[in-house]
């Protein structure tokens, strides 16, 4: 199978508005959110020590890791204070009920 293939991840109902929620294709660590309806994948381990996001909080758009608060714009990834630094954002796209992340 083509990694560039869109992935199954999850059933569309279980992931509630402003919440997060694990996910592994293929082993890829990603956590998705959603936010005002429209689910965000971004990488699951956190560019400062890899801990894991989706333990954190999720206020708006802005997820903070649960180790040291850094912060995150869901719909991009990027690092709050410094954009140069984020965790890798992935397509996602929701059909028939179910949500799939592309891992490009
Ligand atoms: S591991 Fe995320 S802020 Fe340190």
């Amino acid at each position: 199978m083509s990694v560039n293939a869109w992935m199954y991840v999850l059933d569309d109902a279980s992931l509630q508005e402003g919440q997060m929620a694990p996910v592994y294709p293929l082993g890829v660590n990603i956590v998705l959110a959603r936010v005002s309806g429209a689910v965000y994948a971004v990488s699951g381990a956190c560019v400062h020590m890899a801990c894991p996001v989706f333990m954190g909080r999720l206020e708006g758009y802005t997820i903070t890791c649960p180790c040291h608060d850094w912060r995150f714009d869901v719909r991009t990834g990027k690092f709050i204070d410094a954009p140069e630094l984020g965790l890798k954002a992935y397509p996602t796209k929701s059909e028939e009920g179910k949500l799939y992340v592309n891992l490009g």
